[in-house]
């Protein structure tokens, strides 16, 4: 009996099917009512005591070995079945879509791009590699002025002529060269200054900048535009300009807007004072007209330039300037409603 037993076995496992049919049959060979297992039990009753134990075990490993192997042969058909199917299984869910999400500073770009948008000004783009005149010398910066330090700049293979542009200031002299007045444009893009990375500032990041150029342009003018944007974008239209230094304008001022003293982090983000400085602005300078072939006694001119991710953290309440660049999926998935 032992030698039918182990000999079954080995049929067991050697055991192919290409079809569920064959394997039905196999099951119901060894396994069915009037299966070969069930001839074994029989057997199994008339057997010696001191066999007992030894075949008991033997006819238990080959029924379990038997069901087994019909619900490996099963599972492996349905597999194919399912793979080389035309259609697969077509009452399958489909697996659901993952939707992404703008990066948090294309929003607040595109937001302001809009916004400049409505009152006609479009859109220039420049190179993020130029040179030394369209970043600095064009506007009014010559090579030895000391103002060239409010921008640590990187240089491209020690070469003073090749640089990273530090601000989006000099897409607007390349717009200057190949446009005549009226101008009416904004130069978004990416910037790059030679800085320590810390909370509040990064080597990397971007502007938007913008310049108005026509007849009897005025401060005035300048001061309605600005307030026009914080009204729109943070819904704020109390603003105050602080007398400050730019080569490229004059005069120059910081925008400050009254963010407001209502909550803690109003506190915080304002230092108790309740205002916020947000951009750099003034009246371009007539020596810039002239360098670019625009007559200064003819035309007058605003700019002004702000930076994406300053606005980006008052907008979405944002502590550290370096999420931006990490690009963690936590971070970023949080904008995704903001599409
Ligand atoms: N270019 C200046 C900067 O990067 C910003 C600015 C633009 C200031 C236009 C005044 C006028 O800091």
């Amino acid at each position: 009996m032992k030698t039918k037993i182990e000999k079954l076995l080995a049929e067991v496992h050697d055991f192919k099917a290409n079809s569920k049919e064959e394997v039905e049959a196999f099951r119901i060979k060894y396994l069915g009512k009037k299966g070969l297992l069930n001839d074994l039990f029989t057997e199994f009753k008339t057997v010696n005591a001191e066999l007992r134990k030894d075949l008991g075990k033997a006819i238990n490993t080959l029924k379990n070995t038997t069901q087994d192997k019909v619900s490996t042969l099963k599972e492996q058909l349905e597999d194919t079945a399912e793979q080389t199917g035309q259609f697969g299984d077509l009452t399958r869910p489909a697996a659901a879509l993952e939707i992404g999400s703008r990066h948090p500073i294309s929003l607040v770009k595109n937001e302001i791009i809009d916004i400049f948008n409505r009152i006609g000004f479009t859109v220039s783009e420049g190179p993020e590699i130029e040179d030394d005149w369209h970043n600095f010398t064009a506007l009014n910066l010559p090579e030895h002025h000391p103002a060239r330090d409010m921008q640590d700049t990187f240089f491209i293979q020690q070469n003073p002529d090749i640089l990273l542009r530090t601000h989006t200031s000099s897409v607007q002299t390349r717009f200057m060269e190949n446009n005549k007045p009226p101008i009416r444009t904004i130069s978004p893009g990416r910037v790059y200054r030679n800085e320590d990375i810390s909370a509040r500032a990064h080597c990397i990041f971007h502007q938007v900048e913008g310049l108005y150029i026509a007849k009897n342009v005025s401060f005035a003018d300048l001061k309605q535009t600005i307030q026009y944007f914080t009204k729109e974008m943070f819904g704020k239209s109390e603003i105050r300009l602080r007398p400050s230094y730019f080569p490229f304008t004059e005069p120059s001022a910081e925008v400050d807007v009254y963010w407001g003293l209502e909550t803690e982090t109003d506190y915080k983000i304002t230092k108790g004072t309740g205002w916020l400085e947000i951009m750099g602005c003034g009246m371009v300078d007539p020596n810039v007209l002239k360098n670019m072939n625009i007559d200064p006694e003819e035309y007058s001119g605003f700019a002004f330039g702000m930076g994406v991710e300053r606005i980006a953290m008052l907008r979405y309440q944002i502590g550290d300037i370096r999420m931006f660049f990490e690009n963690d999926k936590r971070f970023l998935s949080q904008f995704k409603a903001a599409l």
